[in-house]
């Protein structure tokens, strides 16, 4: 397992095309290496590419850094042996590490059993939504995410930092009001 480089671009290719009906161009690909390099990983099995994950960082939220999986496959000839896991695993501790994301995102088919399983049961994603017809032959889409603990970490201060403050400011308006009632 490794971070793709330029060189294996034409060989994701190949092997996205081998597995799943959602292809893309070339220059699709280069844009993701280019934008976010330590986003494509690779299972390489003695120098040939027989997996890979394709992650970006989604460019329509402004206010959060936020993770998604444009497309994971692995080659039949080696699936069942852990590689999705690992390629998943290799995304999410680069969108965590290299870009401190708060959480990741991806879509995958209503029927594609083997990927839900991995996603809800092995990775722990959680099904967010469906989009009705997704896919370009009608299939809907489950919408899927997953929170990073370094995020979730984070909010648990900010509800401790409020809670504080709250208290805080009860206190000390407790204190102002028997202040006022010692004067009378
Ligand atoms: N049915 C049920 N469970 C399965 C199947 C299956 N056919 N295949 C793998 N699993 C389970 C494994 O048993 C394992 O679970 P466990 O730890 O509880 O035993 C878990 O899924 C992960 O297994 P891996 O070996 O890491 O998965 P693998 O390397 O075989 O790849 C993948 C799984 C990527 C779904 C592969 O089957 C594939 O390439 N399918 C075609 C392409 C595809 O569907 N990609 C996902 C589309 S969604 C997207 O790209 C965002």
């Amino acid at each position: 397992m490794r971070a793709a480089t330029i060189d294996d671009l034409h060989a994701m290719q190949r092997c996205n095309l081998l597995c799943l009906p959602e292809n893309y161009q070339l220059k699709y690909y280069l844009y993701h290496a280019l934008a976010w390099p330590a986003l494509l990983q690779v299972a390489d099995c003695d120098g040939a590419i027989v997996g890979y994950v394709l992650a970006k960082l989604d460019e329509e939220c402004k206010d959060e850094t936020r993770g998604h999986i444009t497309s994971l496959s692995v080659l039949r000839t080696h699936r069942k042996l852990g590689l999705a896991a690992t390629l998943m695993r290799a995304a999410h501790a680069a969108l965590e590490e290299v870009y401190d994301a708060a959480d990741v995102s991806l879509h995958v088919r209503v029927s594609n059993e083997a990927a839900l399983h991995l996603y809800r049961d092995v990775l722990r994603y959680e099904r967010v939504g469906v989009e009705k017809k997704y896919y370009a032959d009608g299939e809907d889409a489950y919408n899927m995410r997953k929170t990073f603990r370094a995020s979730e970490a984070r909010a648990n201060v900010d509800v401790e930092t409020l809670r504080t403050r709250v208290e805080g400011m009860r206190a000390g308006s407790g204190q102002k009001s028997k202040r006022r009632g010692a004067k009378r």
